[in-house]
């Protein structure tokens, strides 16, 4: 009889992210989730409790990340912990497949690769030395709205009209759930390395013909601007300051609450195409919102996640608790208020999984992988450094793998400029 290869798939960090990954979950085939290791025991119990609520696999806490890559049952990884984490994590991971304790198929991470090019490579080089698949996890080149819309676009728009010449991405919302995000040297930065990482990333896509590889288009310059608009005020330094138990200090220690980039690329006619982003964790509307454009000359693409079909009031009378029930970092309960129904499909989570599961069981590398993830970093540190000197860096610009932006390095303060 025929047997189905299931894969076995271990959580590493089972936090917010490790969540959205659970609940996508329902809707990726071939694949259980069989461990959490999370050095937060709760949590571990607690993400297991809801892989299997939701007919997921009958996942277990691990004690380490070593025990969980060396169950025969576990066939791959998935990288959920903290930025900080990242190469620990990674070298546990490679140490246990090079001492033959475990035999694992692929690892994939969570964005950013590294906090800085240096770390991001070294992700790749500890993957590849150890003979594993890599898949990097930008959901948002998953989004269904995106990779349609990109379908849609190149086969009527830029097959009559010529390619697009022009991507913007946006992603915003009003801060991070966790202080160690808002802590630069922990992060790798502010909301430019949280949060950029995707809009490069997703606007790069658009721009790419269908299928092409990465370097379809080669980054030719990158231009940014960062600033601290909101946190920085003594009010929500205050805030800041109460809800990590007076550790983040934003007086001192500010990091980027809103930042912009234009990132041009030459095509392989050697046209300039331009990626324009902003990202922020200053904006206050009803919770997290993505704005993508694609434009080419007879033709325009536009997402906005806030733009959703459902939508529910609540009057003045409903006085509810405060929730994250109708869209991620939502930010009221009361009035006419967007929900995004399903928060794991739109977001491109499931695409997103079923694409490292496939590839990992036809044991081919998934397009989106850890030389993206690497590629990302480069622009996002080209990123800080413009902003930095206040001027257009050309790409790439020298020393960029040794490069630490200064709010990495808990140095960077706009109130002094
Ligand atoms: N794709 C996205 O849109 C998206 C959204 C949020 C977070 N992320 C990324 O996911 C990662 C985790 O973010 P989060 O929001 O889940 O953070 P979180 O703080 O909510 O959860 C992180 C979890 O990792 C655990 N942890 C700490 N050290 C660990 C270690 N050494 N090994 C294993 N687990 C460890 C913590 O106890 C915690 O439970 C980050 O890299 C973040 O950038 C991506």
């Amino acid at each position: 009889m025929h047997k189905p290869k299931t894969l076995g798939i271990g959580i590493i960090g089972g936090g917010f992210i490790a969540r959205f990954h659970i609940k996508s979950w329902v809707g990726v085939r071939d694949a259980d989730i069989l461990g959490v290791f999370d050095p937060d025991a709760k949590r571990a119990r607690e993400a297991c409790a809801l892989v299997r609520s939701l007919n997921c696999g009958e996942a277990k806490p691990f004690k380490s990340i070593a025990a969980m890559a060396a169950d025969p049952a576990i066939g791959a990884l998935w990288i959920c912990a903290p930025n900080y984490t990242r190469t620990e994590v990674m070298e546990e991971i490679a140490q246990a497949v090079a001492s033959g304790r475990a035999e694992l198929i692929g690892v994939t991470c969570e964005k950013p690769l590294g906090r800085n090019v240096r770390e991001a490579k070294k992700m790749l080089a500890l993957v590849q030395k150890a003979g594993l698949l890599d898949g990097y996890l930008e959901n948002q080149v998953f989004s269904p709205a995106v990779t349609r819309g990109k379908e849609i676009v190149w086969a009527r728009g830029a097959a009559i009209a010529g390619p697009p010449y022009l991507a913007r991405a946006a992603e915003e919302h009003s801060g991070p759930h966790m202080p160690w995000f808002w802590e630069g040297t922990l992060q790798g930065g502010g909301v430019l390395n949280d949060m950029m990482c995707h809009s490069v990333e997703e606007a790069r896509f658009m721009l790419t013909p269908p299928g092409a590889p990465r370097d379809a288009l080669t980054p030719v310059s990158v231009t940014a601007y960062t600033n601290c608009l909101k946190w920085q005020e003594p009010k929500y330094a205050a805030l800041l300051s109460k809800r990590s138990g007076g550790k983040t200090d934003y007086l001192k220690r500010p990091a980027e609450d809103f930042a912009r980039s234009l990132v041009e690329y030459k095509d392989r006619g050697g046209k300039i195409v331009v990626v324009e982003t902003t990202t922020s964790w200053c904006y206050v509307g009803a919770g997290l919102r993505l704005s993508m454009e694609l434009l080419g000359p007879e033709y325009a693409l536009q997402i906005n996640t806030l733009d959703a079909g459902l939508k529910v009031f609540f009057s003045r009378e409903v006085k509810g608790k405060a929730g994250e029930d109708l869209v991620e970092k939502q930010n009221a309960e009361i009035g006419l208020m967007p929900v995004v129904a399903d928060e794991a499909t739109e977001y491109g989570y499931i695409a997103e999984n079923r694409h490292m599961v496939q590839s990992f069981l036809k044991g081919v590398r998934p397009e989106e992988n850890f030389s993206d993830g690497v590629g990302v970093t480069e622009l996002l540190m080209a990123a800080y450094l413009s902003a930095e000197q206040g001027k257009t860096i050309t790409f790439p610009p020298k020393g960029l793998d040794a490069y630490v932006p200064a709010v990495a390095r808990g140095k960077w303060n706009p109130k002094n400029k």
